[in-house]
């Protein structure tokens, strides 16, 4: 068999056998176009439901967005719609109090596997069923396309959002970039990721996610290698205070970090500089 040329490190995402980032990206697609069927379920399962709750709570962080009438939100590597669903769960009771009345906000949810999109779709359908488009504080708008390239102009929107989806990407720099590029100068971002467990809990987290985790999702799903990926892109992803240097250096200020769950779940925030002074 001819060797591959070597290509340089991976800064970002790199499933067993990719051997670039491309190749890498086609991979992460593909496993989570496979288990988009058991996605939902075996989030929560996995979580014991508090996926739900995490969610519900990062999507309060940002109220003071979500409740302004017009506001326009990004949510990146959106899956089955989960956390776009929280935001505008959170936008009907913000403007229920603030702005009874105001008009549409703008919710685009991206991501790159379709099958994902195909069911966020179907979901938030159902969700609104019902209920009286002019009470919806949300135009929805979902969109087959790669975080690393976006297809928006400068500058787009207000609030750009991203759970369980960053640590997945080929590129974390590049990410970055793209997520601060299409935010407006002000604008925030909301990123939720895994991390990895510490303090006096953390060996049976660990035990959890290592050992008994991929089990259980490769039983359930049938999709085992996808389920051993998940505990291995958390050990190879960055730290906190990795992910607050590379948001400060791609532009943002007032990174904030949470960490939820005895640490194995961070949620950032932080702000595109209004200017160069920030
Ligand atoms: C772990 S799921 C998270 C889904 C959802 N946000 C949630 O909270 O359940 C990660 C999602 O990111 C998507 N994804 C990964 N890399 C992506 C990229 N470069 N561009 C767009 N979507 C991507 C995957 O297709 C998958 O649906």
């Amino acid at each position: 068999m001819p060797s591959r040329p070597p290509s340089p490190p991976l800064t970002g995402s790199r499933p067993v056998g990719a051997w670039d980032e491309s190749d890498a990206a086609r991979r992460v697609r593909e496993m989570f176009a496979r288990i988009a069927p058991r996605y939902d379920l075996l989030n929560h399962v996995l979580s014991f439901g508090l996926d739900v709750v995490w969610r519900r709570r990062a999507a309060h962080r940002f109220r003071h967005i979500l409740g302004q009438p017009g506001a326009r939100v990004l949510d990146l590597c959106c899956g089955t719609g989960d956390l776009a669903l929280a935001l505008a769960q959170r936008a009907r009771s913000e403007r229920r109090q603030v702005h009874t009345g105001a008009s549409a906000a703008l919710m685009v949810c991206v991501d790159f596997a379709r099958p994902m999109l195909v069911r966020a779709r179907k979901k938030v359908a159902s969700d609104r069923r019902g209920t009286p488009t002019s009470a919806e504080p949300f135009a929805f708008c979902f969109l087959e396309a790669d975080a690393l390239g976006l297809p928006f102009p400068e500058g787009s929107f207000d609030l750009v959002t991203a759970a369980f989806g960053f640590r997945n990407l080929a590129n974390y720099g590049q990410g970055a970039r793209e997520i601060a590029r299409v935010l407006r100068p002000g604008g925030e971002l909301g990123l939720l990721e895994f991390a990895e467990p510490a303090g006096w809990t953390a060996p049976l987290c660990r035990f959890y996610v290592r050992r008994l985790l991929p089990r259980i999702g490769g039983a359930v799903s049938g999709d085992p290698g996808a389920y051993h990926y998940l505990p291995a892109s958390v050990a190879s992803f960055l730290a906190p205070e990795a992910v607050t240097r590379l948001l400060t250096a791609s532009g943002f200020v007032d990174v904030r970090v949470e960490l939820w769950a005895c640490g194995l779940v961070a949620f950032y925030a932080a702000r595109k500089a209004s200017s160069a002074g920030g």
